[in-house]
């Protein structure tokens, strides 16, 4: 078996956001900060440190602001040099350097299978990476399944998996939003795969599941039955911040890890009454 190294990676941001209203009524989810980096491009950052070039972001209306924020912005450089705030002008320039980006628009809502089956043709016949990026992981590079709680599973993709190795786990089924009962394990899929081509067929196919949506879980499901597919169980923190408490725990962990204001914030959380 040889293995082809990953090279793309779409990231599918073309949801409402409606879990975060208003704040998303007029940007997009993807451009919330944590700290003061949007969400988005701690996804971007992740894929590129893992050796990831080419960045194919799915869009949609009203998300315009994505677009900018990896783009060059001459005038607002222009004004860093002039008024020597050098520090900021390198950080700015660098994020419009950091891969090269694509943007797909998804025309209907369709759900996350028909976002990835927009991508289609930029894919051709390589292997790739899906990022969703309102989960944020701290300080790993794995990529797979995270063990859920109880009342969370309907939330996620909930996998039927076989043990394989440490932490490495064969999947057999795949179910979209499962109830409790329904629920074969509580090993949540947590927005990080990486897909063979082979899925764009099997996307065609998908009929809409959980919430009349083309679901990627749905696909997945269908091709373990012809293929082989693993899950690995990660370990590290992560953070749904799609999900307005795992937004702010999220805000939280990465207010305290900033180097410029963790001290102060630390402080300041200690002293809190409650
Ligand atoms: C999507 C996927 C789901 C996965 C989740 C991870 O759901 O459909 O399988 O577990 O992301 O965050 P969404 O959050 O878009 O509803």
């Amino acid at each position: 078996m040889h293995s082809r190294k990953v090279s793309k990676a779409i990231i599918p941001a073309a949801g409402l956001g409606t879990r975060f209203l208003p704040a998303t009524k007029a940007s997009p989810k993807e451009m919330l900060p944590l700290v003061d980096k949007p969400l988005i491009q701690y996804a971007v950052e992740e894929a590129v440190s893992a050796g990831i070039q080419d960045i194919i972001v799915i869009t949609g209306r009203g998300k315009r602001a994505i677009e900018d924020h990896f783009d060059l912005s001459f005038e607002l450089e222009e004004n860093l040099k002039e008024s020597g705030k050098e520090k900021l002008l390198n950080e700015i320039r660098r994020i419009s350097e950091l891969a090269n980006f694509c943007y797909v628009r998804q025309r209907h809502a369709r759900g996350l299978g028909d976002a990835i089956l927009c991508a289609q043709h930029l894919i051709g016949n390589e292997p790739f990476a899906v990022i969703l990026g309102d989960e944020v992981l701290l300080n790993t590079p794995i990529r797979g399944v995270y063990e859920v709680e109880a009342e969370e599973v309907s939330r996620y993709g909930i996998i039927a998996a076989e043990p394989a190795g440490p932490r490495l786990f064969k999947v057999t089924d795949l179910i979209e939003k499962p109830s409790l009962q329904e629920a074969p394990s509580r090993l949540a899929v947590i927005g990080r795969y990486i897909l063979p081509a082979a899925i764009f067929p099997v996307l065609e196919k998908t009929p809409p599941g959980k919430n009349q949506e083309i679901q990627l879980t749905d696909a997945l499901r269908a091709l373990a039955r012809s293929s082989p597919m693993h899950a690995l169980l990660m370990n590290g923190i992560r953070h749904d911040a799609g999900d307005k408490l795992g937004f702010l725990k999220a805000t939280v962990e990465f207010g305290l890890k900033n180097p410029e204001l963790g001290d102060r914030f630390a402080h300041y959380l200690k002293g809190l009454k409650f």
